[in-house]
């Protein structure tokens, strides 16, 4: 019998991700170590906030698809918008959707320091409503999908249809602090984490790899 080896990943720890982050081209600037700052300063909810190597990671995606039209689905304070903002060809454009004015208002601030407010359009409102009202042109080039884990589906089967070919759906937190592989664990957010990861799996419009980076990422290509 072939012996499984042991996992290949690092225990990534703060230094660890500091150092990959300072070696990436996409370091946080200004804005968005203040953006930090002022999304911490929330409390406990500042953890939705997503991790400034996936923001890197997001900008890179971003550009190598070339992406002049895309959408986010949970923007909160503003950080993966200004990330995919920033990795949008010239003259590109990016829908955000988000229930919350509050936590919104904090990322309009953030997009016009960080020079990108002039081409985010925020749209306020369950997101499925948003999406299901996008018509089918232009089509999506990147999608990036981080809100109401049980709302994940519906968001995903509003937004394949929408993709041109070689374009990407992004989603996030599927690993779900790693819960999705714990059987014990039955609660309402990892069973919805665990019904979109086997529709995507089993998705033959797109191929898809899930990443361990952060909390989870699913990369889905439309073929
Ligand atoms: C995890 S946070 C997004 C974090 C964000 N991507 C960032 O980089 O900081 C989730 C967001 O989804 C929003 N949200 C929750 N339910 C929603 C819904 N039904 N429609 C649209 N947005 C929703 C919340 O208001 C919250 O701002």
């Amino acid at each position: 019998m072939v012996e499984r080896p042991e996992t290949k990943s690092i225990v990534v720890t703060q230094a660890v991700q500091d150092y990959a982050v300072a070696h990436s081209t996409f370091p946080p600037d200004e804005v968005q170590r203040s953006l930090i700052e002022a999304t911490q300063a929330l409390g406990g909810v500042s953890v939705m906030q997503i991790s400034p190597d996936q923001g890197a990671f997001i900008t890179l995606l971003t550009r190598l698809v070339g992406a002049r039209f895309a959408v986010e689905v949970g923007t909160f304070t503003g950080y993966s918008s200004i990330c995919i903002a920033r990795g949008l060809a010239d003259g590109g454009r990016l829908i955000c959707c988000d229930v919350s004015e509050d936590w919104t208002a904090i990322a309009r601030e953030h997009w016009e320091r960080a020079g990108v407010a002039d081409r985010i359009e925020l749209r306020i409102g369950p997101a499925a409503e948003t999406l299901r009202a996008l018509p089918p042109d232009p089509p999506i080039d990147l999608a990036f999908i981080d809100a109401d884990k049980p709302g994940y589906r519906a968001y995903y089967d509003e937004i394949v249809p929408r993709l041109r070919p070689g374009a990407l759906v992004l989603l996030d937190n599927v690993l779900w602090s790693g819960n999705v592989a714990d059987a014990s664990v039955q609660d309402e957010n990892t069973e919805a984490i665990r019904a979109i990861n086997d529709h995507v799996a089993a998705d033959d419009r797109v191929e898809a790899v899930i990443l361990p980076i952060a909390d989870g990422l699913t990369i889905a290509r439309k073929r």
